[in-house]
Parts: structure tokens; C-alpha cells; sequence
């Protein structure tokens, strides 16, 4: 079953019932102002950092999941029915419900009692607000008098203290109401220069601030005592919980169309100017009334509206394909693309399955989300780069996140999961191969932020490199630290103690267990830092990153391979994890995937070997699982893995992260149709049918679909941000459809199934626009490659030399 549909000629999917599964959201703003918006305007909003600059409240693990929102309220003056046009909080009588998620917007309405009424949700670029442009129209036969109410809450802008420390936060509560205006100002009289403010294009007939006045003793969001009423309170928030609400009256007549705006915006005032008069403790306006203007002006709005539509258009007009699959046109045409600004945008901070109170940016997981977005925003993924790599130590270990407000490494999780260093590198040879700006290498950055300690970019990715040849275990192979890519995997944990963090509880010295999965990732990482080596000059540096690679591929080889498939680790006793000799956990994904993906097993024929096991004891119609079989019960030694229930999230769940580690283990060794195919079964749209078993948006990656272990088989799980988003991007457009960004030119290499008979795209690549067609003209995967009519050797195409800036490519397969 459907709840809705792709409309792939406006770029949006658009919703048609409010009873969706699950809150099915999108995401507002793509700079430093954003929100969460669920498909009835649920969600919260945040300035920059969602823990630290929260602007309204979201209450955790509510009922149902996504309220509070942005409200607004529609009440017929005559008959006193009210309605929430966008289907919550108050669910009555609507008619031809839609929303559509957009790119950085949503249009969420409906029509009830005839009166139709539409909100745009966005927020303009380069500006510190929200916008919500309400359209009513009365399909009335008679003139219709309405009264709108708006409403959000206000959050006392650190959202974990928001959620805690009622004792303080009931006193401290603070607003101003000024010519419509609504300010909240809590914590303004001290150290904070910032406030939040809520404005409306039309006369205010009334307005509310505190809480309980609006909503009424012993109400919620769906009858608010002031909207039954039809009138507001006037009331004023000293203490307890400041929300903001407008009340607006109108007179349609017949067929009359109104438009209303509503801004929620987020201002900062010069430290020495927060007051007017500057004795006094109002509000200093002066600043933020120009934007408060433009916000709620309606041709301003349009015109913000346009340009936020272009910035989508150009950024994805990089890559463009028409291929013979609509899932694949759309996902990477679209919302991969789109799903990939989120995740480079937000990490892993704020979802409906992130709170954006706990984790901050993840340096393993910024760096991966770099590969999916660095074509996107050179400028920006170049700036993360050297944020990331500030927060490298010394040791050329990583803190494992930092904050985004204060871009400091978190002390409270540190470092210490071995693979972290090794993504820096992956990375910035993305950055590289897509911009071909070497400067980056020589920009000096500091370790853990202290200043002083400044070393070029490629100081710290020698030191990457370097961390895990001073940490090798009894094998030769990496020591796996507290974790690596699989955080769940925790080998010196011994975690007995029910609440402890199973990432940051060290038992162990750590001088035992080893991943084979590092190993594979050190040898991907340690060719590309070859690569670059050579490219800047250091040749020595080039060859002892390429011996070392070939000593560890050498090292897995005679210790990490099991028979028919890579071994995943050894444990702290030295006893092999991921193999045959298990009762359980006998083969993971991730080593078959990585170390296929570094290059190892091609000459021996383990590669394919690797991948065959993969397909006959991990692949299911849902996706691959991560190990098999799953772990029945807790094992002190393995660590949260084995906390989960067989079937969910590392435990044999379909991690949807590293299903394109296969997707392009199998490309690389020629199988197009296998890496099609597994590309296919967790495309969200080619899942749109079966949205009741999938019941996470059919437009965007989950991180997880639970495994066949489990009794929710095909359901997913924490959509949104994952690195799912870019991993997929990557093995589709550079590994299947093979458009691949190399240091010196951009390859053609598509691996495509058999049965296509080609396809077309268009990629804009250091300033020069390739149209490719490429066409296939017998079975297999043999390039030939033709340049402007001209034929050329080789898959590699060299930019031109003569300044060109379209150039014509065509490729013939088989
Ligand atoms: C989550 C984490 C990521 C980790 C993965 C596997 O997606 O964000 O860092 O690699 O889980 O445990
Ligand atoms: C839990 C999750 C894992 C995630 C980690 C982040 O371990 O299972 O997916 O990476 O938390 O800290």
C-alpha cells in the first residue's frame, strides 16, 4: 500500500493521507537556520546546533511522535468548528489532505468546511528564519468570517535542559509582545545575546504567550481553550513556558483568496547593544526589524521562494541520468542527492531517531557523508575537512564527534575507535578527485583545536595513516579499539553492568582484538594516500604507503580469510569473530565488502569467493544482512552487538550503510546485475509499494531494515540521517552507472546489468559539463570511449586542454 506519490517533474513526493506509518518528514534550511517538519507540520526547529540554540520545544518520544509543530488553527466564527488544515493537532473533516515535501521545503493543507487553506513551510537562503506563507481560499457560496490561530512553544534553547531542569526553567521564562511581535527573550537579561521571534503579516486581533492560557487547564494541542473560544488571552509569559500565538479574523468573501505569513526567526544582537534603552532590559529591535520585514512581506517570500528553488536546480544539475530504471532516476536525480546535503548538513544530530540532544558531528561519519555530498558544495566540503581534522589528535588518532557550535572534539565520548583516522583520508581524496584543489593539502590545521600545533592537511593524513601501524595486534592486523565502522562491536568492553555506554566502557587494554575490517579500510585508504603522496610531490611517502598496503593485504590474507569468506576480527582472547568456527556470528558483511573494495582477492579468486558467501548466507529480498546467524543471546566478550534482539540494528539487521560496500565489491569484480540488484532491493522507491512493511519514507534511506531474524522483517528504522545516503550515491553513480571523478580526469567505467541497453547523463566536473550517452552493444563491460567524435584510449577522460566546456563522451559497453 501507498500513502502518497513521486512527482518527479516538480521534485517532490506528495503525501495524500495524514496516516502514514510514521512521521514522514523533510528538512527546512540547508545553512545555519533548519527544522524538522513531519508531514502534519510536527517537528522543531533549531539555529545552527540542535542542542545548544533550540528555538521551540520538541517533547521526546511523544504521542504521536512528531508534535509539537508549527501550528495554525482555522475556526469558523459562526458555527465555531475549528480544523488544523495541515491534519494535526486538531484531526477533524479535512478533505484532499496533501503534503508535499519538497526540496528545503513542504506545502502541507487541505480543505475543510470549504475552506481550503495551504502552507508553504521554507526558509530562505542566507536568512535566520522560518517562513510559513498560508493560502486560504473560501469555496463558500457566502461570505465566510474565520478566525487563524497560530501557535508554537518556545524552547529555553538548551534543549537538554529544556527537558530537565523544571525547578530553574518555570522562573525563568521571558517575552515581549511589540507591534505584533512576539519575542522570547528567556535567559536574555544574562549571558545570552540571542533571542527568537514570531511574526505575522497580518493585524492581530490578540495574541498569547503563556502556556496554559492558550491551551486551557488540563488541554492539549488538540483543543486549545483560546481556539474554542475564539478569542486569545492577551496573556503574557513570566515564567513557566512561553509558547508564541497569534489570532488574525478574516472576511472571505465567495471565492476570495487571503494570504497570511507567519516568520519564526532567530536573531543575535552586538553584545554592548542588547538593550533600548541600554539601561533598560527591553529588547534592542533595531537589528532585526529589517528581517522581520522581509520576513513577512509576501512578495519577498516569493522571491526567496525562487532563488531556494534555483540553489536546488543548480546543485542538482551536477549529475543528471536517464537511465532505463525510474527508481534509480529518481533516487539519484533527486533525493539521494537531496538526502546527502542532510546528512553533510546535520550528521547524525537531529532526526526523529536522533535527538539532537546526543551526538554532535561524527568524524567517521562527516567524512563519509563527504563522499556523497563534495560535488555539491565545494566550498563547504572543503571548510569540513579542515573542521574535521582540527579535531584530530596528536596521535593521529580522532575524536569520535564534536559539536557543531563550538567545533571542539566531545570529551565525553573521546577517541579511541581505530578506524576513525583512516575515513579523513578517504574523505579528502574525494575532495580531491572531485575538485582537483591540491591547495587543501598544504593548509595548516591544528590537532584538538590547540593553537600552536598547526601541520598541513597532509601532516595529519600521514598521521591517519601512521595511528594504526603503531597499533597492531598479535596477527599483524589492526587493533579495533573501542569499535570500529560497527560502533556495536565492542571486543574490550565486558560491559556486565546494566546502563553503562557500551562506547565508552573500556575494560580491556585493548592490546588483543583486531579487525580485519580496519585492515581492508587501511589498505583502501593507504593506496589513496599513495596517490596523493605522488600527486604532491612526495614519492618516498608514495611507496611506503604502498608497500605497507601490501604488507597488510598480505597479513589478511594469511590471517583474515576463513575458508570462503574474510574472517571479521579476532576478540580479546585471541579467538576468531565472523567465522566458520563461531556457533554464531559465523560471517559479517563488512570484511567481504571493504577488503573486496581495497583491492584484496583479485588475483586468488577470493574476491568473487567473498561475495558468493555473501550472497548465499547474508542476501535476503530486503537487503544484506550485517552477519549471520544472528547472536541469540548477550555476550559479554562481543559487546552491544549482541544486546540487540536477533534481527535489529547490528545484530543481523540490513544495515543499509553497507549494502553498497557489496554493491561495488561486485561491481569491481564485473557483476553489474548482482550489483543492480542489491541496489534495488533497498532503493526506498522501489520499496514505495510495500510502504506498509517498510513504513519509513519511501523518498529517503533508513539506516536500518530489520533483518530476517526479525519478527518486523522489511521494516525500517532511523531514516534520514545515515551514511547510507551517501554510500548509496556513490556506488550507484560512480560504481554501477561508473561516472567516476579520479584525481587526473573523470572515468567511465559503468558496470550496468545486462539488459540494459545503456543510458545518458549529464555531470558538470571542474567547471565542464560531460554529456555522456553510453550504449551498450554486446554482453559484459568493455569501455571503449569517444571524446567530441574523436576515439580515445583508455576509460579516463583528461579535461580538455582547450578550455572546452561541454564536452561530448561517448561510451560503448560489451
Ligand atoms: C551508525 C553510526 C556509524 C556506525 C554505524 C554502525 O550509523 O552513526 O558511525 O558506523 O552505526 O555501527
Ligand atoms: C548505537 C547504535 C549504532 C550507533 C551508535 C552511536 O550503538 O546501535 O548504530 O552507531 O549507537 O553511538
Amino acid at each position: 500500500m501507498q500513502y502518497g506519490y513521486f512527482d518527479d517533474h516538480s521534485r517532490e513526493y506528495v503525501i495524500t493521507r495524514p496516516d502514514t506509518p510514521l512521521p514522514w518528514i523533510n528538512y527546512l534550511g540547508c545553512q545555519e537556520y533548519f527544522g524538522i517538519i513531519s508531514h502534519t507540520a510536527g517537528g522543531y526547529s533549531f539555529y545552527r546546533d540542535a542542542r545548544l540554540r533550540r528555538l521551540t520545544r520538541y517533547r521526546y518520544n511523544h504521542l504521536p511522535l512528531d508534535q509539537g509543530g508549527r501550528y495554525l488553527y482555522l475556526r469558523d466564527n459562526e458555527s465555531g468548528a475549528y480544523w488544523s488544515p495541515s491534519g494535526a493537532p486538531a484531526c477533524r473533516d479535512l478533505e484532499q489532505y496533501t503534503c508535499r515535501h519538497g526540496l528545503g521545503y513542504s506545502v502541507i493543507g487541505s480543505v475543510g468546511h470549504g475552506i481550503s487553506a495551504h502552507t508553504r513551510y521554507f526558509v530562505p537562503l542566507d536568512e535566520n528564519f522560518e517562513v510559513w506563507q498560508l493560502e486560504i481560499v473560501n469555496h463558500r457560496l457566502h461570505p465566510v468570517s474565520l478566525s487563524v490561530f497560530s501557535c508554537i512553544e518556545f524552547c529555553l534553547w538548551d534543549a537538554q535542559d529544556d527537558a530537565t531542569n523544571f525547578q530553574r526553567n518555570f522562573s525563568i521564562g521571558e517575552v515581549e509582545i511589540d507591534d505584533g511581535v512576539i519575542y522570547h527573550k528567556t535567559e536574555y537579561r544574562e549571558r545570552r545575546d540571542h533571542f527568537a521571534w514570531f511574526a505575522c503579516s497580518a493585524p492581530i486581533e490578540g495574541f498569547d504567550t503563556q502556556r496554559e492560557a492558550f491551551f486551557g487547564a488540563g488541554r492539549g494541542w488538540e483543543r486549545p481553550v483560546a481556539v474554542e473560544r475564539g478569542e486569545s488571552a492577551n496573556s503574557v509569559a513570566h515564567g513557566w513556558a512561553p509558547i508564541g500565538s497569534h489570532h488574525v479574523r478574516l472576511l472571505l468573501e465567495p471565492g476570495e483568496t487571503r494570504q497570511i505569513l507567519f516568520a519564526l526567526g532567530y536573531h543575535e544582537n552586538p553584545k554592548d547593544r542588547k538593550f533600548d534603552p541600554p539601561e533598560s532590559q527591553t529588547i534592542n529591535k533595531e537589528t532585526v526589524r529589517p528581517a522581520i520585514a522581509r520576513a513577512v512581506d509576501a512578495a519577498s517570500a516569493d522571491a526567496a521562494f525562487s532563488r531556494l528553488r534555483a540553489y536546488w536546480e543548480e546543485r542538482l544539475d551536477i549529475c543528471q541520468v536517464e537511465t532505463p530504471d525510474p527508481h534509480t532516476n529518481r533516487m539519484v536525480n533527486i533525493w539521494n542527492a537531496y538526502q546527502c546535503m542532510a546528512t553533510f548538513n546535520l550528521s547524525r544530530s537531529a532526526s526523529f531517531y536522533e535527538s539532537g540532544i546526543g551526538r554532535g558531528l561524527g568524524f567517521r561519519d562527516s567524512n563519509q557523508d563527504l563522499l556523497g555530498f563534495v560535488h555539491m558544495a565545494l566550498e563547504r566540503a572543503r571548510q569540513r575537512i579542515l573542521d574535521l581534522a582540527a579535531t584530530q589528535l596528536p596521535t593521529g588518532g580522532a575524536y569520535h564527534q564534536y559539536q557543531p557550535l563550538t567545533k571542539q572534539g566531545n570529551n565525553d565520548i573521546g577517541g579511541n575507535f581505530n578506524d576513525d583516522p583512516h575515513w579523513l583520508i578517504l574523505g579528502t581524496a574525494a575532495y580531491l578527485k572531485e575538485t582537483g584543489d591540491w591547495s587543501i593539502l598544504d593548509e595548516p590545521v591544528p590537532f584538538d583545536n590547540q593553537p600552536g600545533s598547526e601541520q598541513p592537511i597532509y601532516e595529519h593524513l600521514k598521521r591517519s595513516f601512521r595511528y594504526t601501524l603503531d597499533r597492531l595486534g598479535p596477527h599483524g592486523l589492526p587493533l579495533i579499539g573501542r569499535a570500529d565502522w560497527n560502533d556495536c562491536l565492542n571486543l574490550n568492553c565486558f560491559s556486565d553492568t546494566p546502563g553503562q555506554s557500551f562506547q565508552t566502557t573500556t575494560n580491556k587494554d585493548g592490546q588483543v582484538a583486531e579487525s580485519v575490517f580496519i585492515a581492508g579500510l587501511f589498505v583502501l585508504a593507504a593506496k589513496e594516500l599513495a596517490a596523493i603522496a605522488c600527486r604532491h610531490g612526495e614519492p618516498a611517502d608514495s611507496q611506503h604507503c604502498l608497500s605497507e598496503a601490501a604488507r597488510m593485504a598480505e597479513t589478511v590474507r594469511a590471517q583474515g580469510w576463513d575458508g570462503a569468506w574474510f574472517l571479521r576480527a579476532y576478540d580479546d582472547f585471541g579467538r576468531k569473530v565472523g567465522s566458520k568456527e563461531c556457533a554464531e556470528g559465523k560471517i559479517f558483511i563488512e570484511p567481504q565488502g571493504f577488503c573486496v573494495m581495497a583491492g584484496i582477492g583479485f588475483d586468488d579468486g577470493r574476491a568473487r569467493q567473498a561475495l558468493d558467501s555473501v550472497r548465499r548466507h547474508l542476501a535476503t529480498p530486503h537487503g544484506i544482512v550485517l552477519q549471520q546467524p544472528a547472536y541469540s543471546r548477550y555476550y559479554l566478550h562481543l559487546g552491544e552487538i549482541s544486546s540487540y534482539p536477533p534481527g535489529y540494528k547490528e545484530n543481523a539487521g540490513i544495515f543499509c550503510h553497507n549494502n553498497p560496500w557489496v554493491m561495488i565489491a561486485e561491481a569491481m569484480t564485473g557483476n553489474g546485475d548482482a550489483a543492480f540488484d542489491y541496489y534495488l532491493r533497498i532503493n526506498p522507491s522501489a520499496r514505495e509499494a510495500i510502504s506498509d512493511v517498510h513504513r519509513n519514507e519511501p523518498y529517503v534511506y533508513a539506516q536500518m531494515i530489520a533483518g530476517r531474524d526479525a519478527p518486523t522483517h522489511g521494516e525500517a528504522k532511523n531514516s534520514w540521517l545515515t551514511g547510507t545516503a551517501a554510500w548509496n550515491y556513490h556506488a550507484v553513480t560512480q560504481w554501477i552507472l561508473g561516472i567516476r571523478p579520479e584525481y587526473d580526469g573523470l572515468r567511465m567505467a559503468p558496470v550496468i546489468p545486462e539488459r540494459w541497453p545503456g543510458f545518458q547523463a549529464v555531470r558538470k566536473f571542474r567547471g565542464v559539463t560531460y554529456d555522456i550517452r553510453v550504449h551498450r552493444k554486446g554482453p559484459g563491460n568493455a569501455v571503449g570511449v569517444t571524446v567530441d567524435g574523436h576515439s580515445q584510449a583508455g576509460d579516463l577522460v583528461p579535461l580538455p586542454s582547450d578550455g572546452r566546456a561541454l564536452v561530448t563522451v561517448d561510451v560503448t559497453l560489451g
